[in-house]
């Protein structure tokens, strides 16, 4: 990876962690944008900030008590008061893929019950319209052929991810390419009624934020369609 990408990564974690206020609960997202936001919060910890965390991976998870960062248990909340996490795309009307690493599950069982849902991104995930990134879609492992035969009516060519890759939940990842998805809701309803489907990693209406690293700037593309530079 590049250092300019890297430091984008990283101006955007920092950005979005001062959007942490004390005694909040903090979703804790997964992948290598936030995994830079975990070190800071961490970090704020440290020094006394008060708030617990909610993992959205058993690899987060480790990472959150390693540093010292108070977990609670997802069931136990009513809510999440903001979440930061990455995505593999986004678009400026803040329709998201996500499930590169795998954890796109819990990641959008999360953000659902997130008030403040907080995307991290360097400028190479931003496009004009999904699907040039492999759609993720989480499948029970007994439907995985029946997913890809599914998937291929709906236009989506599928590989069934790594030897292959189990998701914390134990299913299966089939990495779709449709090439360009011009309607993220309609597809996102066609997949979940695909029976053997749990989730994919389309995130639509979810999120409330990109902060995207921009050179030495973060831009900022808000759910109203609206944008600004830090
Ligand atoms: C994890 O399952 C994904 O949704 C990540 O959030 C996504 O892959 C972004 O990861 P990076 O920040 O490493 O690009």
């Amino acid at each position: 990876m590049s250092s300019s990408i890297q430091q984008e990564k990283q101006h955007a974690a920092l950005e979005a962690v001062k959007l942490i206020k004390d005694h909040q609960v903090v979703g804790l997202g997964t992948g290598s944008t936030a995994v830079l936001a975990i070190h800071e919060i961490a970090r704020l910890v440290r020094e006394g900030l008060e708030i617990k965390g909610v993992p959205t991976s058993e690899s987060t998870a480790a990472l959150a008590r390693e540093l010292g960062i108070p977990l609670v248990d997802i069931n136990s909340v009513d809510h999440i008061d903001i979440t930061i996490d990455g995505a593999d795309e986004f678009t400026r009307e803040l329709h998201l893929i996500k499930g590169g690493g795998g954890a796109l599950l819990r990641e959008k069982i999360v953000a659902a019950k997130t008030r403040q849902e907080v995307i991290v991104a360097d400028s190479s995930k931003y496009v004009e319209q999904l699907g040039k990134f492999k759609l993720p879609v989480e499948v029970i492992p007994f439907a995985a052929n029946y997913v890809l035969q599914a998937l291929r009516q709906l236009g989506g060519e599928g590989v069934v991810r790594g030897a292959p890759f189990i998701t914390d939940e134990g299913n299966y990842i089939i990495d779709a390419d449709f090439k360009r998805i011009a309607d993220p809701v309609s597809l996102s309803i066609q997949l979940n009624n695909i029976v053997g489907v749990v989730e994919h990693g389309l995130f639509s209406g979810l999120a409330e934020r990109v902060l995207m690293g921009e050179g030495n700037t973060v831009k900022v593309f808000l759910k109203q369609n609206s944008t600004f530079t830090l």
